[in-house]
């Protein structure tokens, strides 16, 4: 079995769900069916919660041009897990087209968008090969995909070839250079825990990193803002990264006991957009 497939059968049995871990809900309360509106309704206000900093007047609307992109323009997600970020893109008026390697985000994906009575083209398929002519997107992104392909250069350049040129990219992506990376991996778990002794960086990475410590994530490899601008440079003409530190609460409470919980947002802004978890990575494809 390729690298690739493990990633696709775990993503199908552990889909995003923003659960404590992935594929689970525990944040129901039995009053919604999985499947049903009010149980995508609770997804998405999970997921809001976690990265309330990039709301101001919708979802996410600190982060996404959609000023830029409404009517008529046409719009690809790469990775689009259970469809909350292709929604609020639909409902901006694009003509949106929302992939994922895993069928259960497919499926699950398109029975939201039959329940909203939303259209868009939602198929499942490999960020490292998009069955997709050149140059067809005026806007393409990605949230929290691309580190769990095997092969990050050959999936960005996918990316950037159905872009059109002097079209607009956003990529979220793990950061190495994170506290989340140097003190719940590398420390916590590789040096106290001894699990160095057990894994490769690699699998303490996806054990450790994503998906609330269950065993079996196959690929999640944090990336350093150098590397992917590294791999970013022969298709942009201009790319910029940022640090999201939306993570930073949930850190500091481990990282400094006692006190950490109680710091005051100004004390840990500095910090957050320094080390935070998630680069957010934008630019736009050469003309
Ligand atoms: C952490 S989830 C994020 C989902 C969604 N973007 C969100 O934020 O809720 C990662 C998603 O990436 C998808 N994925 C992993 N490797 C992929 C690949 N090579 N091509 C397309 N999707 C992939 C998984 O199936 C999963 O749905």
């Amino acid at each position: 079995m390729s690298a690739n497939s493990d990633v696709q059968r775990w993503w199908t049995e552990n889909p995003m769900t923003y659960g404590a871990t992935h594929g689970r809900s525990d944040y129901l309360d039995g009053g919604q069916q999985p499947g049903s509106l009010e149980f995508f309704d609770r997804l998405d206000r999970e997921f809001y919660s976690w990265n309330k900093p990039l709301h101001k007047d919708r979802p996410f609307d600190r982060l996404f041009p959609y000023d830029r992109y409404g009517k008529g323009r046409k719009v690809l997600e790469i990775g689009c897990g259970l469809g909350t970020m292709a929604m609020n893109w639909t409902r901006n008026g694009v003509d949106m087209t929302a992939v994922d390697l895993n069928m259960t985000s497919i499926t699950q994906s398109r029975r939201r968008f039959e329940l909203l009575g939303l259209e868009a083209d939602i198929r499942q398929m490999d960020a490292t090969r998009l069955e997709i002519a050149d140059g067809m997107f005026d806007y393409a992104y990605s949230w929290g995909v691309l580190h769990h392909s095997p092969n990050l250069g050959q999936s960005l350049a996918e990316m950037m070839r159905v872009t059109k040129p002097g079209g607009e990219f956003g990529i979220m992506l793990y950061n190495r250079r994170s506290f989340l990376h140097w003190y719940m991996t590398e420390y916590l778990e590789g040096y106290l825990h001894y699990e160095n002794e057990f894994l490769t960086p690699l699998q303490l990475a996806s054990r450790y990193s994503d998906g609330g410590r269950e065993e079996g994530n196959p690929h999640t490899w944090p990336v350093t803002a150098d590397e992917v601008m590294a791999m970013l440079s022969p298709f942009v003409d201009r790319c910029e990264v940022a640090v999201l530190g939306t993570d930073l609460d949930s850190i500091f409470k481990y990282l400094i006991p006692g006190v950490g919980m109680f710091l005051p947002g100004w004390a840990k802004k500095p910090w957050a957009r320094r080390f935070g978890w998630s680069l957010w990575i934008t630019g736009s494809r050469k003309k």
